[in-house]
């Protein structure tokens, strides 16, 4: 079949190198700045520049009154260097001149205050004049430039949801009762699916409802979840709109929207569902020596978005970033680690937050490729280094990594168990366990992939569930016929809770999981705050600090043909569910904590506590190994390596992101691609070293571990 566009073939990227460069703001200097720009962009190997993101008031100074000039000069000249561009729709901040006419465009937020003119992303989502203005920009940018060779990618506005993701204005408020009124269909059904009945809810028109704001207590949970998924669902709608227009105007050109990595407020999997390439803008906190561990967990979700094809690194900090309370630099050489760590998880992109030091203005002190002393400053000594080195690497372009572990990553669970009342603990939510759970996976050498909580699990082994608060019948049913054809799936506690609407299943948790986990929760109990109790598994005892489950197993009925023939336990009959792990002090002392159900010739494990990071590496080396992949003895926080495939040959990166030399074991006869030089048995990762090793493609890819 012709490979055409569509969310199943996505456009692809014109570029015929890993994209290096950043956000370019031209319009912030005087021209005869422009060719000391292009002239050192070359020098240090840039090939692609994000512009004109927060120019609009540049580009149409008033209404209808556009000054393309300058654009038309600096995009010729990039080009004519042949330095490509990620053209910004420029629609990521609206000119003043928009916002003093149409005063209700202005967001608010929950207190009902407006937001000012004075910083970026001023506008509400929803907002018709905003919608309209944004469409007839996108437009005259798609005409204007969308057959300029240089343009290979469409930047539609930036980091949506970054300053403004929900709006609390009485337009948004409008939107909101569209939005119930096309969910519920009637007011019966959104009273039904809210439970109003509960403190005398009840609505008797769509127009008493408001968007949920300070109340004198709690406030309705599913009203607040579906102003989650609204609000959502609402920039979606924003992006879509701009997309539509692109589509129409230049079929041809990929579009993309940067993402911020984790985002808690959009869920990324309708984003990426609606764009051609995935960009995602990564700061790793450079004081936090483990970040690299939650950026693993970021771009495992980066490149699953769209099923594990290359995405992009759209945005990272040369050094220090200027927004948190103190920005610490990024030490020498750690620029590099960091930029190959994304590479090395499927970016074909190394691209920065910016290129030349801002003089003025609230990013001035954000480093940047280019820094303040120019062609003398440490930044840019770094940057052409790396973009030296990123040429060495080109074969990894377009490659793919192979994890075999997949983590649900599943924004209404999130939404769900972080509410910030009526729960059972404020202490369990779905991103911690999702960080804890990656973490603990991570340092036992599995690269993670993302992935939806109703699969599709084909080609993963293991499938981990740190938390699926709202689940349904669908999930459950993915989730059992994959343990049915011999994966693995690990489910964390405070799952199957409630459904869609917030009410919790027959008979309670784990709802739909029952017949696949082989357990029933009779009551949630969390510890109090300080109190640290114990959870004992083969003969190990390990803390759990927040989070534990009365739990009872139950027999499960027969799951099919295959139930009834040898499982992995070799056992014979319906399969029974074995207590692995026991509650060792307090009350539940003595009872089940953690259990394997062999089914099929997989497995599904229950972790109703919340365990250390030692008690749930015990469980997952447990999994892994009955999931027939390997998992590192011993661990050292700073190594971690990620294998790129193509058909025939496999990349595999190793990473030292601390600074203290690691010796590893490694593929004799193997290719570095950073030295040049083939490897021996063991090699050594200096501070911050990275090398690339090129292997022929293998059953399974190399799994490297620490020498001594
Ligand atoms: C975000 C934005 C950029 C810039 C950087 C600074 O990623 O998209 O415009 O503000 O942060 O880190």
């Amino acid at each position: 079949m012709a490979d055409t566009p569509g969310p199943a073939h996505p456009r692809p990227l014109r570029l015929e190198a890993l994209a290096y460069g950043g956000d370019y703001n031209p319009d912030q200097w005087s021209e005869d700045v422009w060719d000391e720009d292009v002239r050192l962009m070359l020098e240090a190997g840039v090939n692609l520049v994000s512009l004109p993101i927060f120019s609009w008031p540049q580009l149409e100074p008033a209404p209808g009154v556009y000054e393309w000039g300058w654009l038309d000069r600096i995009l010729d000249k990039l080009w004519a260097a042949g330095i490509a561009i990620d053209l910004a729709t420029a629609t990521a901040t609206p000119p003043s001149w928009l916002l003093r006419a149409h005063p209700e465009m202005h967001p608010m937020d929950a207190e009902g205050h407006r937001l000012e003119f004075g910083s970026r992303q001023v506008y509400c989502p929803s907002s018709p004049v905003w919608h309209e203005n944004v469409a007839r920009m996108t437009r005259a940018m798609a005409e204007r430039y969308g057959s300029h060779p240089g343009v290979v990618l469409w930047h539609i506005s930036n980091e949506y949801g970054d300053h403004t993701s929900r709006c609390w204005c009485p337009e948004s408020t409008r939107h909101f009762r569209r939005w119930l009124q096309d969910r519920y269909g009637s007011l019966d059904g959104l009273n039904d699916a809210w439970g109003v009945n509960v403190w005398g809810q009840r609505y008797t028109s769509w127009d008493h409802i408001e968007a949920p704001r300070k109340a004198p207590g709690p406030i309705n949970p599913t009203q607040l979840l579906d102003f989650e998924r609204f609000s959502s669902d609402a920039m979606l709608q924003l992006f879509q709109l701009e997309v539509d227009v692109l589509r129409e105007v230049t079929p041809d050109l990929p579009v993309t929207t940067n993402f911020m990595s984790m985002f808690r407020d959009l869920d990324y999997w309708t984003f990426a569902d609606a764009e051609d390439i995935v960009t995602d803008d990564a700061y790793p906190e450079p004081a936090d020596p483990i970040a690299h561990v939650g950026a693993a967990l970021n771009y495992g979700l980066m490149r699953s978005l769209k099923g594990g094809r290359p995405w992009l690194l759209l945005e990272s900090s040369a050094s220090a970033t200027s927004w948190r309370d103190v920005n610490v630099p990024k030490a020498p050489g750690k620029m590099r680690v960091d930029s190959l760590q994304a590479v090395a998880h499927g970016s074909d992109a190394v691209m920065f937050f910016q290129w030349r030091q801002a003089r003025y203005g609230q990013e001035k002190f954000h480093s940047s490729m280019l820094g303040h002393r120019g062609e003398a400053s440490r930044t840019y000594r770094e940057t052409k280094a790396l973009g030296q080195e990123l040429k060495r690497l080109e074969a990894v372009r377009g490659t793919r990594v192979r994890a075999r572990v997949g983590l649900v990553v599943d924004w209404d669970s999130w939404w769900g168990s972080s509410a910030i009342e009526s729960l059972p603990s404020q202490r369990l939510n779905w991103a911690r366990q999702a960080r804890a759970w990656h973490r603990a996976m991570h340092l036992l050498g599995q690269p993670v992939d993302a992935v939806r909580a109703g699969g599709p699990f084909e080609g993963y082994d293991v499938v981990l569930v740190p938390n699926l608060y709202i689940a349904d019948e669908a999930q459950a049913a993915a989730l059992t016929a994959f343990t049915e054809s011999g994966g693995h799936v690990v489910v964390g506690p405070f799952s199957g809770v409630v459904d869609a609407t917030e009410k919790v299943h027959d008979g309670g948790a784990p709802g739909p999981l029952r017949g696949l986990l082989g357990v029933e929760v009779d009551e949630q109990w969390p510890h109090a705050d300080g109190v640290v109790e114990t959870v004992d598994i083969a003969g190990a005892s390990h803390e759990n600090p927040a989070w534990a489950e009365w739990i009872e197993v139950v027999p499960t009925p027969p799951s099919g043909a295959t139930d009834a023939s040898p499982g992995a336990s070799g056992r014979m009959g319906p399969a029974a569910t074995a207590v692995i792990g026991t509650y060792s002090s307090g009350e539940l002392e003595g009872r089940p904590a953690v259990t394997r159900r062999d089914a099929g010739t997989g497995a599904a494990w229950y972790v109703s506590a919340m365990l250390s990071e030692e008690g749930l590496s015990a469980v997952f080396a447990e999994v892994l190994g009955g999931a027939g992949l390997a998992a590192r003895t011993e661990v050292d926080v700073d190594f971690e390596a990620v294998t790129r495939s193509s058909d025939d040959t496999d990349f595999t990166f190793a990473l030292n992101h601390g600074r203290t030399p690691l010796k590893i074991r490694v593929p004799e006869g193997a290719l570095d691609l950073v030295t040049g030089e083939r490897t021996g048995a063991t090699l050594t990762l200096d501070r911050y070293g990275v090398a690339v090793l090129q292997t022929p493609r293998d059953g399974i890819p190399p799994f490297l571990t620490l020498a001594h």
